[in-house]
């Protein structure tokens, strides 16, 4: 069927002028044309008298009909450039007449039948529009659009719009937040070409389903920077009251759904290089292999992101310096479930892998959450990594003493220490071990890190390496940014931890902007030697009535690397390692 291309224009300057001039000539408005695409979205802030901008019905009744055979189509009647001279001296008189022309149509309206005004179509209809051959429709609510024109335009790609070709637009929209706007409805409506048939309205069940309805409750002190899908951290103060982070206050990083997962029936896919495969239980992972525990922080590569942002904008939740938490972690082995799929141990020969040549294998992980196209997260960690016995990575079904909450991975996570938390990959699927790394986004197109030059026309994700340990990190938790604190001793609080493994040594503060430093006291670590996670650590300080202090931190991990002191050089495109020395500005109360 060929679109019907009769939508009205907005309050382009032509259009205005027109309506303007034919309401005081009392004419019923006929139908306009869009001048162009452009136009009417720049135009989208005012509406034209009539009302019929949007979905909002016309009173006229002539919104969107498609208009006749040899209808003038674009620039109105007698061209826009001899009306709009006029129109300034007409505004004001224009108002009056117009409101009294309004309201006659009102009256003439209210009783004339109404003429549909878009034609009808059937979901069937609508599916038969898949591809940019034979044009691409998609509905929302009762609307229906023709999106070809779009389809290259979209900014999460083509493929990505395409998914929704022929059907409803809501349950991809409700994954992808980002599309909640006003502005993009307003967009979309740019493309309305019918209506869905009444007896077809309501839609499909399923359809309109909110994808995230089956999240689980969350605590509500925790700081959220994305609802859907939820992401969150816990309040600077709350994350250094205790050593191990309080299941309900861990940050949580979610790309998509939280997916429901039946205990009963799990099943863990685990594939050795050689097609030996096993499929494990959660009562098999439980007995069949040794529980291990490891205390161990875990750090999203955005975290502090915010910080970057301020020196230039990037793209990526506004992280303070909470997506970061520790918690004791209880499970089996990677090592041991590769072992017992067949993986054999060549971590002596430096590459980790089972084929005697020299490349670096891989261990590919997939979660059981995924997006509207049914890909699921994924990510992978090299072999050598997954089998060696002393980085001690684990598939834990246990966080803190207590089975998985199911934000944090329930019933089976990955958790990898001294790597970036994008590794830790949750709600586990399956686990392989291939000659490639993940060919997942989170592996391939993220999670990088580039020159503070590179921007998104140059950069080329496939030149950088994916990042694996993260670079030492430490953070001001107390003071606030902006406190007024007491005169006398102050106590100035903090984390600090480095990927790795290597464990944090020192942490230097400054209350002077750092002109002068002094060591802080590093808190107990209940697995000194295992460098898996972060000294809280604290200074006590006089501090004298008036003064303003520019607090700074910095931490010196076991292998002597330290802190960038700002954030400019280490700037990138994703804000991803933002790790420079932390500043919190307060003042001393009198
Ligand atoms: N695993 C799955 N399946 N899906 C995800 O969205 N997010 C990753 C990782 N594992 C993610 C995942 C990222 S980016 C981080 S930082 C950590 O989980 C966060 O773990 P947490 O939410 O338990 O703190």
């Amino acid at each position: 069927m060929a679109p019907v291309t009769g939508a009205v224009s907005r309050s382009h300057p032509a259009a205005a002028a027109m309506l303007l001039l034919r309401a005081m000539a009392g004419r019923r408005l006929p139908p306009l044309m869009r001048l162009s695409r452009g136009c009417s979205r720049l135009a989208a802030g005012s509406a034209a008298p009539e009302g019929h901008r949007g979905a909002a019905p016309a009173p006229e009744g002539h919104r969107g009909e498609a208009p006749a055979p040899g209808e003038h189509r674009g620039e109105a009647p007698g061209g826009h450039r001899g009306a709009v001279p006029v129109l300034a001296a007409l505004l004001g008189l224009g108002t009056v007449l117009a409101y009294g022309e309004r309201r006659r149509r009102t009256a003439e309206a209210a009783q004339a039948p109404r003429a549909p005004r878009y034609p009808r179509y059937t979901r069937a209809e609508v599916a038969q529009h898949r591809s940019p051959s034979e044009r691409v429709w998609v509905t929302y609510g009762t609307e229906v659009f023709d999106v070809t024109e779009f389809v290259e335009l979209h900014p999460g790609g083509p493929d990505k719009i395409l998914l929704a070709a022929g059907g409803a637009l809501e349950p991809f929209w409700a994954l992808y937040a980002v599309h909640s706007q006003a502005h993009v409805l307003e967009l979309l409506r740019d493309y309305k070409i019918g209506e869905l048939s009444p007896e077809e309205a309501s839609p499909p069940p399923g359809d309109t389903g909110d994808p995230f309805a089956g999240d689980p409750p969350r605590h509500p002190a925790l700081r959220v920077n994305s609802l859907k899908p939820f992401n969150a951290e816990p309040p600077p103060e709350l994350l250094t009251q205790s050593f191990l982070t309080p299941n309900e206050l861990f940050f949580t990083r979610n790309h998509l759904p939280v997916p429901s997962v039946e205990p009963g029936s799990y099943r863990l896919r685990v594939e050795g290089p050689g097609g030996r495969a096993l499929s494990l239980s959660l009562a098999e992972l439980r007995q069949r292999f040794p529980k291990h525990e490891v205390t161990a922080t875990l750090q999203c590569a955005g975290n502090r992101r915010s910080e970057m942002s301020r020196v230039r904008p990037v793209k990526g939740l506004a992280w303070d310096i909470g997506a970061i938490s520790t918690a004791r972690w209880g499970g089996a082995r990677l090592r041991d479930v590769l072992l017992a799929a067949g993986v054999r141990d060549n971590t002596g020969d430096n590459t980790g892998d089972n084929t005697g040549d020299d490349r670096e294998w891989h261990v590919c992980f997939e979660g059981l959450d995924a997006d509207a196209s049914g890909t699921p997260y994924g990510a992978s960690i090299p072999l050598k990594r997954a089998l060696s016995a002393e980085a001690e990575v684990l598939l834990a079904y246990e966080m803190n003493g207590t089975e998985l909450p199911r934000d944090h991975g329930f019933p089976v996570r990955v958790v990898v220490p001294g790597v970036v938390g994008a590794r830790s990959v949750k709600w586990l699927r399956s686990v392989a071990v291939s000659p490639a790394e993940s060919p997942s986004h989170w592996q391939q197109k993220d999670y990088k890190g580039f020159c503070p030059s590179v921007d998104w026309d140059s950069v080329d994700f496939g030149a950088a390496p994916a990042i694996q340990e993260l670079p030492v990190q430490s953070a001001i938790t107390e003071p606030r940014p902006g406190a007024a604190v007491p005169a006398g001793e102050l106590t100035v609080k903090g984390y600090a931890w480095s990927g790795g493994g290597r464990e944090v040594v020192r942490v230097d503060v400054s209350l002077d902007g750092g002109r002068t430093w002094r060591a802080a006291e590093l808190g107990p670590r209940p697995e000194r030697g295992r460098g898996w996670a972060w000294a809280l650590w604290q200074l006590r300080a006089p501090v004298p009535a008036g003064a303003r202090l520019d607090i700074v931190c910095k931490a010196v991990d076991r292998s002597y690397n330290v802190q960038p002191d700002s954030v400019a050089p280490i700037w990138n495109l994703r804000g991803v390692l933002s790790n420079a020395w932390h500043r919190v500005s307060v003042s001393v109360t009198r």
